[in-house]
């Protein structure tokens, strides 16, 4: 989902040029999410007033909302550097040394899927955020002796589609905590119509509008979805991107007309044909559709639930009248 590996500065050198130039740089060309960039513009603004580091900032929410953008916004924002890293990169206590060890006052730590940190390094973190400082043993056997380790304060902003399973002290040590939601179909729109723009393709509201319908909510799938129907565009040599051509496009992708990909179905279809609809447990549908449980938990149950095609229940999942519905299955009312 996100890279591994420990990055020098800002967004990932070896990000794809094409992707980099898609982020927006600032809260105000930040489309979306319009109550987390309000209350993150004041916060800002204060920390920069008062000429102090930002507090730390939990940004949670399902895949391809925009997490890593906005923390480089944030950053951006802020006038200061950013060291981008995830929880899983950082192996060890040295690891998360060497991290802070470069970093400047007001300087901004952005550690991607900080669920995934390992203990020992969460406990060293939680001086490091509550008071800038850590504790560490330099040497070995009996030369062993504990360092104190002053920090410049900075901000940590840690990324997760996980928000539960944070701990409960790694949690609280954040002062702000923005939950990212789902786009609507108008913000998408101005989205894709944004990255048209920086691909010279010319795109009618009305394509973007029928792009934007069919991309789950996700900035990141919209984007994808559209370099897929400027492909189709230019081996048809269409000057402009006609609502037929998006729909001929995403048919062939095999997104319908609720945005929905082959996995969404399958997972539907599997519940609906083996189970009656449900409730299934989680690792039940894994095993039967062939994929982690966590990718169906962050990737493909998010959007079910939201657009109500699913729900959750003490017993497992279990598909809704709307779920039969849009796959033209009738529901039978059970047992
Ligand atoms: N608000 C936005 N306005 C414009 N483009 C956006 C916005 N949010 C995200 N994007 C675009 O969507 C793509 C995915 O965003 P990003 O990588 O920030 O998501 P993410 O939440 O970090 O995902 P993950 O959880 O997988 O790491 C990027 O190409 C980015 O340019
Ligand atoms: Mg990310």
């Amino acid at each position: 989902m996100t890279d591994e590996r420990l990055m020098a500065t800002g967004a990932n050198p070896e990000e794809d040029p094409i992707e980099r130039s898609l982020r927006p740089q600032l809260l105000a060309d930040y489309i979306g999410q319009t109550t987390v960039k309000q209350q993150l513009s004041v916060y800002i603004q204060a920390a920069k007033k008062r000429e102090e580091a930002l507090d730390h900032v939990l940004l949670y929410g399902p895949p391809g909302l925009g997490k890593t953008t906005l923390a480089l916004v944030i950053a951006n924002e802020l006038a200061v550097h950013i060291r981008t890293t995830s929880g899983p990169a950082i192996e060890k206590p040295g690891d998360l040394v060497a991290l802070l060890n470069e970093l400047q006052p007001g300087d901004v730590l952005f550690i991607d899927e900080i669920h995934r940190l390992p203990k020992i390094v969460e406990e060293m973190l939680y001086s490091a955020m509550e008071d800038f400082y850590i504790d560490i043993v330099v040497g070995q056997g009996p030369t062993a002796h504990p360092v104190h380790f002053p920090l410049p304060p900075f901000t940590l902003v840690g990324a997760t589609t996980r928000a539960g399973m944070l701990s409960a002290p790694l949690r609280d040590r954040f002062g702000i905590t923005e939950h990212m939601a789902y786009y609507t179909a108008k913000e998408l729109t101005q989205i894709v119509q944004r990255t048209a723009g920086i691909f010279n393709m010319a795109l009618p509201g009305e394509s973007a509008l029928a792009l934007a319908s069919r991309s789950r909510g996700t900035p990141r799938i919209a984007n994808r979805l559209l370099k897929r129907v400027r492909d189709f565009a230019e081996v048809a040599s269409a000057d402009s991107v006609s609502v037929e051509l998006v729909d001929h496009a995403l048919t062939q992708l095999q997104v319908d007309d609720q945005g929905l990909d082959q996995i969404d179905r399958k997972l539907l279809l599997m519940m609906i044909r083996d189970y009656d609809g449900g409730p299934v447990g989680l690792s039940t549908i894994a095993a039967n559709i062939g994929e982690e449980t966590a990718t169906i938990e962050e990737m493909y149950e998010p959007y079910l639930l939201q657009i109500g095609y699913l729900k959750r229940t003490p017993r497992g999942r279990m598909v809704t009248p709307a779920g039969f519905a849009h796959l033209h299955i009738p529901y039978l009312t059970k047992k």
